[in-house]
């Protein structure tokens, strides 16, 4: 079975005092409700509060993962104002983020830096949530399908079998981050049925079978029940949400909540 995994990514957000408030209510409240008991958790803060998260966690024990939204290809030298997986490694993180869209549009990596993160990433032991979505422009033109496919095939080129559970994908309709609009539930369903047929025809069908496909794009507490009930979303990637500690806790109340998904 595939046991829902929620991240929250706090994008470029908070300072030092609001990161360490933020993972300590998140943590208290998912070990008192024991929601990771139904649930995988994790926070993805700014590099520059990794620390300060990490510490937090460390002093509750937490389950909840920690993450980071960014990684370098490649393990060291000179690459000014960049991060290895080594590093993130070191200071505690254990879950990666690859081919999120505001680094594919906003800061424009492609395809081929995205696979080079992401292998770099699952070889150095970290998990990797490798992000997919097609443009507004691109699901008008009924290109959803095919550029879900390009990205997946693309970005998990030479990924080996045996890095897969490790591996979880992220299907976020650009148009719908931090916009307000989310897919409809049947929708983002369509959407991951084809993301795991791509995976099936990469891996095989168990393997695809046992690949989490998080949803995101303006998931909130009241949308959350609805999308995370459809049998091909496996939890989801939270950005705005995320921010307030009772607003993620409900999503990740109602992913916990879901019927269990998978064989
Ligand atoms: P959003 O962002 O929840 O603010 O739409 C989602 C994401 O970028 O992962």
């Amino acid at each position: 079975m595939r046991k829902p995994f929620v991240g929250g990514n706090w994008k470029m957000n908070l300072n030092a005092a609001a990161s360490r408030t933020l993972a300590d209510d998140l943590a208290r409240a998912i070990a008192t409700d024991r929601l990771d008991q139904a649930c995988d958790i994790a926070i993805f803060p700014p590099f520059v509060y990794i620390r300060h998260v990490h510490n937090v966690l460390r002093d509750r024990s937490s389950s909840v993962m920690l993450g980071a939204q960014d990684v370098w290809p490649e393990p060291s030298g000179a690459f000014t104002g960049e991060v290895s997986a080594a590093m993130l490694k070191d200071c505690g993180v254990s879950v990666v983020l690859t081919g999120h869209s505001e680094r594919r549009h906003v800061i424009g990596e492609g395809d081929e830096l995205i696979n080079r993160k992401t292998r770099a990433a699952l070889d150095a032991g970290l998990q990797v949530i490798l992000c997919i979505g097609e443009k507004l422009e691109e699901r008008t033109a009924g290109q959803t399908d095919a550029v879900n496919e390009r990205q997946l095939r693309a970005g998990l080129a030479n990924v080996p079998a045996g890095h897969l559970n490790r591996l979880t994908i992220a299907y976020e309709p650009v148009w719908a981050i931090g916009t307000g609009k989310n897919a409809t539930p049947a929708d983002a369903q369509d959407a991951h049925t084809k993301c795991r047929a791509v995976l099936a025809s990469l891996f095989g069908a168990d393997a695809a079978g046992r690949i989490r496909i998080q949803y995101g794009g303006s998931v909130k507490g009241s949308n959350a029940g609805e999308l995370m009930t459809q049998p091909d979303i496996d939890g989801g990637l939270i950005g705005g949400a995320s921010l307030k500690a009772e607003e993620f806790l409900s999503i990740v109340r109602a992913a916990a909540a879901a019927p269990a998904k998978g064989r």
